[in-house]
């Protein structure tokens, strides 16, 4: 079967790209990253996608910090669509997404989370879980709609919170987590055995 041909989109420092490129490196996920993109020119991900040759797309600058202006998602979802990217997956990409983006790729957009979604949605997840004194919280892998970490949940990993733990060490802890959820998941998304809402090739 062909490889799923990837859009990863991040902002910041790329280690969820990592473990997943290191997973189709060693053949454990079939699939291909076409492009990684990101709403900042210097962010680490780009950097690190170019190391390993890979084609790669930065944003123009645009005037928020928390959303892309219209035009410029446009050209995003563009671009990925050019690439002949079949599911776009979110590394670490902080911005709320708009139509252009859901619209080009309707049911194919993931999202990686540092929580237990529906707990802790938004930014710094591990530091809401720490002041809430949970026991446990985690990371979830799901699909992508218009409200911020709100589509339906693919899959979850706990995470115990330790006594002690800084926000730094809690979230260390989530990571490592991360980067064998989101190789796994795009693997089974990739091999048919979990359902996609609209499934690119069939
Ligand atoms: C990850 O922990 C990811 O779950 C989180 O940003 C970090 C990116 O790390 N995403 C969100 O909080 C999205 N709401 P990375 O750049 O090293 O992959």
């Amino acid at each position: 079967m062909k490889p799923l041909s990837l859009g990863v989109l991040g902002s910041g420092k790329g280690s969820n790209f990592v473990a997943l490129a290191e997973a189709i490196r060693l053949g454990e996920v079939p699939a291909e990253i076409v492009l990684v993109a990101s709403d900042r020119a210097d962010a680490a991900i780009l950097a690190l996608a170019r190391e390993r040759k890979m084609a790669v797309y930065a944003c123009r600058r645009g005037a928020f910090r928390t959303k892309l202006e219209p035009e410029i998602e446009r050209d995003l979802a563009q671009a990925l669509a050019s690439a002949g990217v079949e599911l776009v997956v979110l590394a670490g990409y902080m911005r709320v997404l708009k139509s252009s983006l859901l619209e080009k790729f309707p049911g194919r957009i993931i999202n990686i989370h540092p929580s237990l979604l529906p707990s802790f949605p938004g930014l710094h997840a591990w530091e809401q879980a720490l002041k809430a004194r949970v026991e446990q919280t985690g990371c979830t892998v799901h699909w992508v709609n218009e409200q911020v970490d709100g589509g339906s949940v693919i899959r979850q990993v706990k995470v115990p919170v330790r006594t002690g733990d800084t926000p730094e060490s809690l979230h260390a802890r989530i990571q490592e987590a991360e980067h064998r959820l989101l190789p796994e998941v795009v693997r089974d998304l990739a091999e048919g055995r979990i359902p996609w809402p609209e499934d690119p090739r069939r």
